[in-house]
């Protein structure tokens, strides 16, 4: 057996590090640059704020702030036209996963011919796109960190992944100054997203020396900081670890796996729309009490990390805490159930039957501790409509 790593070849981290992305683009050799972001950031002057750092460092830049929700194919062909037409040659994401993850793809589709649908799936990609720096302002997805994109099928509706070396950043910078604008409820969904990666990251069938290292370092830095980053936006520590933590949770997943959360939030999200974040923190403690039996030591040992339990409990004891534990996180979090979300019973339901379907299928289901049957997913989904 051997296992293989791939992490961005360059990252900066600090308070103010976002001052370095000039210097970054020159070293990349770029003279324009397709700066990737959202009406938000853009509202909030953030992306004149680069602008004119890239403009000091004498570089030129055209900006995109096309993405207003989770990407999708559409987004990312607005982006690639635009990268075209005012001839760029590096690209950077200012804003969260949705943001990068679009940056990511115009870069590979910049440089390889065809759609964005061909370049889905594992190892499509057959050469490097444009360089790519980004700059998370969420911490949660860890895309800065990945060789992962989520795009939506603009046409179908439909979720796709791609996972390709391509798609690893060139530079990643964390910035965590960036982080303290997140409102409550993002903080909260996106923290256990960070959160969701690092656990399943650490219980995968994937899983390797170096992922354990990144998985435990990371629910260690999430344990405590989400909590207060929720309470005070403006805790800098708390933002600090809570971005440092999304980046060693999603060099971990990356290059390991995620499991059955994963799988089973995506149709969650795509029949309801429920933002990614959100539909794994819903399932999070169901799908870890399914799975436990698969991994009891290694949940055991994310109970101790979080200090919901001590050295001195059983493993079945751990296991049993981490479950409350984690019921008990949402809570304070103000984290929804479906049901809270607003989600018809009735209609959750009807869909319960097609949602099992695509996550029993998905890639990651088969790296989960304990591989489902399609009635355990459906009865998964069942416990999760009302469990807060
Ligand atoms: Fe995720």
């Amino acid at each position: 057996m051997y296992f293989q790593l791939e992490i961005p070849p360059r990252v900066i981290v600090g308070a103010d590090a976002r001052k370095c992305v000039g210097t970054e683009a020159m070293n990349l050799g770029w003279s324009r640059a397709l700066l990737v972001s959202d009406p938000f950031h853009e509202k909030a002057g953030r992306t004149s704020e680069i602008t004119v750092l890239l403009s000091k460092a004498g570089l030129e830049a055209s900006t995109y702030c096309g993405v207003t929700g989770e990407p999708d194919t559409e987004m990312v062909i607005c982006g690639l036209k635009q990268f075209k037409a005012d001839k760029c040659d590096g690209i950077i994401a200012l804003g969260g996963g949705s943001v990068i993850d679009t940056a990511k793809t115009i870069s590979v589709l910049a440089v390889n011919d065809g759609t964005v649908q061909q370049f889905m799936g594992t190892d499509t990609v057959t050469k490097p796109g444009v360089g790519v720096i980004v700059l998370p302002t969420t911490s949660g997805t860890g895309s800065e960190a990945t060789r992962v994109v989520v795009i939506g099928d603009s046409q179908s509706n439909l979720k796709m992944s791609g996972r390709s070396k391509a798609y690893v950043p060139d530079v990643a910078i964390l910035d965590y100054k960036l982080t303290t604008s997140m409102p409550k409820s993002m903080t909260a969904a996106s923290g256990i997203d960070a959160l969701t990666h690092a656990i399943e990251a650490y219980v995968s069938k994937r899983a390797n020396d170096f992922t354990d290292l990144l998985a435990l370092s990371a629910v260690r830095l999430i344990r405590n900081s989400i909590k207060s980053a929720w309470h005070d936006g403006s805790d800098e520590e708390a933002r600090k670890n809570m971005l440092m933590g999304s980046f060693q949770a999603g060099i971990a997943f990356s290059n390991s796996s995620v499991g059955l959360v994963h799988s089973m939030s995506e149709p969650l999200g795509a029949c309801f729309h429920v933002p990614h974040g959100l539909s794994n923190a819903m399932l999070l403690p169901a799908v870890t009490k399914f799975s436990i039996t698969g991994a009891p030591s290694r949940y055991a040992e994310i109970a101790r990390c979080m200090e919901l339990a001590n050295s001195s409990m059983t493993d079945e004891e751990c296991c049993k805490m981490l479950i409350d534990g984690l019921l008990q996180l949402n809570r304070e979090l103000e984290i929804s159930s479906p049901k809270s979300f607003g989600i018809e019973n009735v209609c959750y339901e009807e869909h319960i039957e097609k949602m099992a379907k695509d996550a029993a299928t998905a890639s990651s289901t088969n790296n989960n501790p304990v591989i489902p049957t399609f009635d355990q997913i459906k009865e998964i989904y069942c416990e999760t409509y009302d469990a807060l």
